[in-house]
């Protein structure tokens, strides 16, 4: 699997950042959740009070959080502190697919994800197909039905407390909507890419979709 490139593409909820996780195990490749670099500028803005369109602020931001990020199959951490979990909640979630329309802060993150990926790797995000792995060897673009997807951030969210399923709906539309218009880089479905369906399929039945059809690619 030396240098095997895998971009698994989808919107929120589809289930992408599990399946990519166990695919990388199964077939013993790093793996990395690109969300966790665009929810970090959005957490550190949130922080900092800097506007989700102060396009300077935000790519000196990114120049910043490129100095002293890390990661593990866990999550992300900056400056040595483990930021993963106050990043989950779907107010950075919507802080980082702001930041994400900036052309400026994406062009600063793309050097980073194309080298994390020279050796070999799973990442998924919303434009690896299509933007910054457009070679991968395989591609996967990962929906399900917005009620499904919600009904998962929701048991999620629960855990922290959270809130109505409704609202959830209705922000992760909003989300997907942002993503789907934006300019620059938005969700997409690569032309090379399988697309999977999953709102009615276990997350173990998706990865073995994903294995056979490396497999079959040998
Ligand atoms: O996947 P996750 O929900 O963690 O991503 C948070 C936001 O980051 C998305 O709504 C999207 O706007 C942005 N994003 C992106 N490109 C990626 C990964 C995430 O624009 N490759």
């Amino acid at each position: 699997v030396d240098g095997l490139q895998v971009a698994i593409d989808g919107p929120s909820g589809s289930g992408k950042g599990t399946a990519a996780k166990m695919l990388a195990k199964e077939i013993g490749l790093p793996v990395l959740d690109t969300g966790l670099l665009y929810r970090l500028i959005g957490g550190l803005a949130i922080e900092r009070a800097i506007a989700l369109d102060e396009s300077e602020s935000l790519v000196a931001l990114a120049n910043e959080m490129l100095e002293s990020v890390a990661w593990t199959v866990d999550g992300i951490t900056f400056d040595g502190e483990n930021w993963t979990d106050r990043l989950r909640s779907e107010a950075v979630g919507n802080a980082a697919s702001k930041v994400a329309s900036q052309p400026e802060v994406r062009e600063c993150l793309l050097g980073l994800q194309r080298k994390i990926a020279e050796s070999g790797c799973v990442m998924d995000g919303r434009d690896i197909g299509t933007v910054v792995l457009p070679g991968a060897q395989a591609k996967f673009f990962l929906t399900a039905s917005v009620r499904e997807r919600a009904r998962r951030r929701w048991i999620q969210l629960k855990e922290q407390g959270g809130s109505s399923l409704e609202a959830v709906v209705e922000e992760l539309k909003m989300r997907d909507q942002r993503d789907q218009e934006r300019q620059h880089a938005p969700l997409l479905q690569a032309e090379d890419a399988i697309a999977i369906d999953s709102t009615t399929m276990r997350v173990d039945d998706v990865v073995d979709r994903m294995t056979g059809v490396l497999e079959r690619r040998g």
